[in-house]
């Protein structure tokens, strides 16, 4: 362990960010392993084997560390008391708390996906935007810290939009937070109907807004169909670009190692000219340097589909 980490040279990000990756796994020689820092505390995860000398992770961080086993076996990790309490950490200036063990396996704010924040800072003022998959809104914090017109959340999760809902109390704004179906609030707020499918969920009004964000999980099932970034895509596009008005922005992602980011944005810019709304640019957004690429493929797409 001791030899591992000496090979890592973790940088941090800039100085108004105190969330960062700190061990990657795969660039240093050691896949399965990370290791995060959280503002003033450090959370490492095993993805194969439950093996790591904590004491020497604590030393090589200088702090306080807890772990968690995300492998295939279930293996009970020690859990110290401050672990469960919110840890207090910043990610380009925006206050962000969250508990680094939970009830839930991920962590309350993935790190990966800062650069796709740091995008939606730059890109959201005047605008109205809706954040899609919010999980902890995340995304929709930063777009209202930075002078968002509006700020939707939308999220099957109720614990998920609480923890957003305090980040925007922290923060001194406001924002909404829908607890609904993807499928059953986008393509009503696209103006479409819900079939006899629908009959379960909330009547809602077409809706338009200027920047969707669209970052979706790798696979969920329900009534009115799949949230699969694989196999579907597209049916996840349609009704975000459908709910944009003219000239409006998806900002899409895709972590899944087996699309090609290629493909996905062939995927999404030809959903877009089948509904009408052609893509006029994309920009393609890279992760941050303590999430590398090795083959030319981010581990995360990120882009921004201008219509
Ligand atoms: C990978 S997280 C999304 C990450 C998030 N965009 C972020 O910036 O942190 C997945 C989220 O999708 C939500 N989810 C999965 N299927 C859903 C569905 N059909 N409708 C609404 N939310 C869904 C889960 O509740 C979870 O919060």
């Amino acid at each position: 362990m001791r030899t591992v980490l000496a090979n890592a040279a973790p940088r941090p990000i800039d100085a108004e960010t105190t969330a960062y990756r700190l061990f990657h796994g795969i660039a240093e020689g050691c896949p399965g392993l990370t290791i995060d820092r959280y503002g003033d505390r450090v959370l490492v995860q095993t993805f194969r084997e439950p093996e790591v000398d904590l004491a020497v992770v604590e030393e090589w961080t200088g702090r306080p560390v807890v772990w968690r086993h995300r492998g295939p076996e279930r293996v009970d990790t020690p859990v110290p008391r401050w672990a469960r309490e919110p840890t207090a950490f910043t990610e380009n200036g925006v206050a962000f708390r969250a508990p680094l063990v939970h009830r839930g396996m991920d962590p309350w704010l993935f790190l990966d996906f800062r650069a796709g924040r740091r995008w939606v800072r730059e890109n959201a003022a005047g605008r109205r935007v809706l954040n899609a998959f919010a999980y902890t809104c995340g995304a929709g914090v930063v777009a209202a810290v930075h002078g968002a017109a509006s700020v939707l959340n939308l999220d099957h999760g109720a614990w998920a939009l609480e923890a957003g809902a305090g980040w925007a109390v922290d923060n001194g704004v406001e924002m909404e937070c829908v607890r609904e179906d993807f499928y059953a609030a986008t393509r009503q707020w696209a103006g479409g109907s819900l079939g006899r499918r629908g009959r379960r969920y909330q009547k809602r009004d077409p809706r338009r807004f200027d920047l969707v964000v669209l970052d979706p999980p790798t696979l969920s099932r329900g009534p009115l169909g799949a949230v699969d970034i694989v196999r579907d895509y597209p049916s996840l596009a349609k009704p975000c670009i459908g709910c944009l008005d003219e000239g409006g922005v998806l900002l899409a992602t895709n972590h899944s190692p087996r699309v090609s980011t290629d493909d996905w944005i062939h995927q999404v810019t030809r959903c877009a000219e089948k509904a009408g709304r052609p893509v006029r640019d994309v920009e393609i957004v890279l992760p941050d340097g303590d999430f590398p690429s090795f083959d030319g493929q981010p581990p995360l797409s990120i882009a921004a589909f201008t219509t």
